[in-house]
């Protein structure tokens, strides 16, 4: 399907997705939201996607909701559509593992975006930051709450209320991405890393993501139940007993669900 604000790409078993309003750094705008979740509903109903990458240009991931869009919006505007709405959700509903792959700025809804995904892997020119502040309004696809998980109270206080950006080298420190990697070398490693998590068995990575997502939605007794009960489900796909052999008789795994 032609897209007019994003890019689609298949790499081997990885579905790249390349946010592309160049003249905007990627804002959000509606339209894409719109596509983005579109690309997404294709790449997860394809049988022959096991991973997904989702990055912007050089010079920014996204620079945040599209400000232009949403200036004169009014209070009756926002609260009857819900804005945020529910579609900008759509990269954190992914079943399929994620990945975001951040350079330059991952701002305001950008940064939220980024959030979404199930890591972050970030170039050395990245910056992150929530400055709605600045332009009179607050985090509004999930930054005040999303940010805090990620980096404690402390730094997503200091960046909510001051709009201060934080690079990689920092935004690595706080846990909010899980690597650092060269500008140059960034997507190309986000695919390497992506295609590695495809090629092992589908239905447990989809189930180690949901046991790790449980971290964030509840207790940690509640969490390690949920852990122990998918810890138990693993042990009725057929991959647990492949991969448990393929060690036993050294040799590598042929897995059965990809
Ligand atoms: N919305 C709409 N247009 C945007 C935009 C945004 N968020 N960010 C950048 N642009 C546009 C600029 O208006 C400019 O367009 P024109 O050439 O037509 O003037 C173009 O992109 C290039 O931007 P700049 O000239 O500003 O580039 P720069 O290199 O000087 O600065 C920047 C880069 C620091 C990222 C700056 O563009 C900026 O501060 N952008 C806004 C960041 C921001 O406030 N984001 C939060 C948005 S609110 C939000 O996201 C709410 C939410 O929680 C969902």
């Amino acid at each position: 399907m032609p897209y007019e604000t994003i890019l689609v790409e298949t790499r081997g078993p990885v579905g790249l997705v390349t946010l592309n309003r160049p003249k905007a750094l990627n804002a959000l705008s509606d339209l894409l939201v719109t596509e983005l979740g579109q690309a997404l509903d294709a790449l997860e109903a394809d049988d022959s996607i096991g991973a997904i990458v989702v990055t912007g240009s050089e010079k920014a991931f996204a620079a945040g909701a599209d400000i232009k869009e949403m200036q004169n919006f009014s209070y009756m505007d926002v609260y009857k559509a819900n804005f945020i709405t529910a579609k900008w959700e759509r990269l954190a509903k992914c079943r399929k593992p994620t990945i975001a792959a951040v350079a330059g700025y991952a701002l305001g809804g950008g940064c939220e975006l980024a959030m979404m995904a199930d890591f972050i892997l970030a170039a050395d020119t990245a910056k992150f930051g929530q400055p709605e502040i600045t332009i009179g309004t607050i985090p509004g696809a999930g930054g005040t709450q999303r940010l805090t998980r990620f980096v404690g109270k402390s730094k997503a206080m200091e960046m909510c209320l001051t709009g201060r950006l934080m690079d990689a080298a920092e935004a690595e420190r706080a846990g909010l991405v899980s690597r650092v990697v060269p500008a140059t070398d960034l997507v190309d490693e986000a695919v390497r890393v992506a295609e590695k998590i495809a090629k092992l068995s589908r239905p447990v990575v989809m189930m180690a993501k949901d046991a790790v997502n449980a971290a964030y939605e509840t207790t940690l007794t509640e969490g390690i139940r949920v852990e122990r009960r998918i810890f138990h489900a693993t042990f009725a796909v057929e991959d647990q007993k492949e991969g448990m052999a393929a060690f036993a008789e050294k040799r590598q795994p042929d897995w059965k669900h990809r």
